[in-house]
């Protein structure tokens, strides 16, 4: 069978960190890397083992430092290139790998490359970015920015105005485009072996990855992303060549190309927000932790945001779909589980947290959720304590209403949550100041708490190989209960999670081979096997459990 990733990969589950607001080491009220390095013994003892940082690197902040100004300099507010080394080296003597931001898609206008392109007599940079001929010709239908410099020309953005795409071809060039260059132009191969020279820069360092940044955006014009999934597969090629160790993790959301673009991971970010679900767009009360549309999710009353029920799968209503979301999943798991791994994250920077109108109760659900199926989790930093959005933020670094979500690490019960020792006027964004806001050090003294129990589920994960990424995977049931086996040689082990806040009961067929069941975790669900049947019966709802069968 093909090697699908390094074996590292397979137990790992990764915590992603947004650098400005974990935890502030030196006062000035932004979190920074010898932050991250003072934290590592916490997410050891929380039982991750891998770390997404988001960008890390010298930028103009106006879209949360994916506007890259150098790609080779960590950027001077979260410390130094030595910094981060010491950060490769300290997360090493504990077993935790680091994988950066990879933003290959654009960079800021800052970029020197972006400075020379952007100069009026013709240079090495030129084609780095896609201009047009004159700021009067047509873009041929592509949106491009004009005014911002001496070149008769309009460049093209790939997300905000400060961010131009980098240049690697159209997969069509249009002949009455001339500006439109082919894939396989001289200039723009030299933009694809800048990257690969930035990921070994990294590589080199220390890192053990990537996540890659608008994975699917490279090729533009590019029908079937076939030129853009050429391209990764170069980049895969290179890596597995040099860097076997080293992984890649696609933005992509769509696991069939992702996976087969060569990357070991896609995100699975249709669980999540509404820009990503283009294929759950208008159908409702289907997704599993998410509204479906912002505006059914916050309703503006003056200043204030009130939360509206969305009927997601893991709302305590119980009048969620699972069977809607298994459909699509399944059909890409079996695709796609010879390539690589479907990660499924808690959520993410640009993603509403997972906390609204739940408790902790709810959440643990969520967790045992994620911890229990297939691929690589990604857990979002602060949700282990169930941290809270904090709607009606005014927008920080081009963040909008993604800024609710990325607010300071709530530490412990001191001022400013224990994440700086700034003035409140200083911090990065506000801390949530409700009083009873979570923190760490409350959950870690309390048994019982969403932090424990998150500890526990990862420790399960790490302590069973049937749970980990490239453990098979049976669904029994997507209803509520959600049922399913996970295996791995002779170990087998079922997860039943029932969300509903209600006395309920279930019956399913018994499954092949299945003699008893032992409980892995204190569940609060009764389980009985007779008559060829399986029962699974619960007073309150809103609980899982996790049995080890025959063992
Ligand atoms: C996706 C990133 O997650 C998001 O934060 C960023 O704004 C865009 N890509 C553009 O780089």
């Amino acid at each position: 069978m093909k090697k699908i990733c390094p074996e590292w990969l397979k137990s790992a589950v990764f915590y992603e960190i947004y650098p400005s607001s974990f935890f502030d080491s030196n006062g000035d009220g932004i979190g920074d890397l010898p932050g991250i390095i003072a934290k590592l013994d916490y997410l050891t003892d929380l039982g991750v083992n891998a770390l997404w940082l988001n960008p890390c690197f010298a930028s103009t902040f106006a879209d949360g430092g994916y506007d890259i100004s150098d790609y080779r300099q960590v950027a001077p507010r979260y410390g130094s290139n030595d910094d981060l080394v010491r950060l490769f080296r300290e997360a090493e003597k504990r077993n935790i790998k680091i994988c950066l931001d990879l933003v290959a898609g654009h960079t800021s206008t800052e970029h020197q490359w972006f400075k020379e392109s952007a100069k009026a007599e013709k240079n090495a940079y030129s084609n780095y970015y896609i201009w047009n001929n004159s700021w009067l010709e047509s873009t041929g239908g592509l949106s491009m920015v004009s005014g911002m410099a001496e070149r008769d020309g309009s460049f093209m953005n790939n997300y905000f105005t400060v961010q131009p795409a980098l240049n690697y071809g159209f997969a069509n060039p249009d002949p009455a485009f001339s500006w439109q260059l082919p894939v396989d132009h001289p200039d723009v191969l030299k933009v694809r072996e800048e990257i690969k020279n930035i990921i070994r820069f990294y590589l080199d360092l220390g890192a053990a990855g990537f996540r890659c940044d608008l994975a699917p955006s490279l090729v533009k014009k590019d029908p079937g992303k076939i030129q853009t999934m050429a391209i990764w597969r170069e980049f895969r090629e290179m890596i597995d060549a040099e860097y076997p160790e080293a992984v890649l993790i696609s933005e992509w959301a769509y696991a069939p190309q992702a996976l087969k673009a060569g990357f070991h991971c896609d995100f699975l970010l249709h669980c999540g927000t509404p820009g990503y679900t283009t294929l759950f767009r208008n159908e409702p009360k289907r997704d599993l932790w998410r509204g479906i549309d912002k505006s059914a999710f916050y309703e503006k009353d003056g200043n204030d945001y009130t939360v509206k029920n969305t009927n997601s799968y893991f709302d305590a209503a119980g009048l969620g779909d699972a069977e809607f979301f298994f459909r699509t999943y399944l059909d890409h798991y079996e695709r796609t589980k010879n390539d690589g791994f479907i990660s499924i994250p808690t959520g993410d920077h640009d993603m509403t947290r997972i906390s609204d109108f739940r408790d902790e109760r709810d959440l643990a659900c969520i967790f045992a959720f994620i911890l229990t199926m297939p691929g690589v989790p990604f857990i979002y930093y602060g949700d282990e304590i169930g941290m809270r959005n904090i709607p009606g933020l005014v927008s920080k670094e081009g963040g909008y209403t993604r800024t609710q979500a990325r607010t300071p690490m709530q530490w412990d019960e001191s001022r400013n949550a224990g994440f700086s020792t700034a003035a409140k006027e200083k911090l990065y964004l506000p801390v949530d100041s409700a009083p009873d806001a979570p923190n760490v050090a409350e959950q870690q003294k309390r048994p019982g708490s969403l932090w424990h129990k998150v500890k526990e589920l990862l420790k399960l994960r790490s302590d069973h190989k049937a749970l980990q990424a490239d453990g098979e995977f049976e669904l029994l049931l997507a209803d509520y209960p959600l049922i399913y086996i996970r295996s791995k040689g002779d170990e087998r082990i079922l997860t039943v999670i029932q969300p509903a806040r209600r006395d309920w009961q279930c019956s399913i067929a018994l499954p092949q081979g299945m003699e008893k069941l032992s409980a892995l975790l204190e569940t609060g669900i009764a389980a009985e096997i007779s008559d060829g049947k399986l029962t699974f019966s619960g007073n309150g709802g809103t609980h899982f459990g996790i049995w080890k069968i025959n063992g």
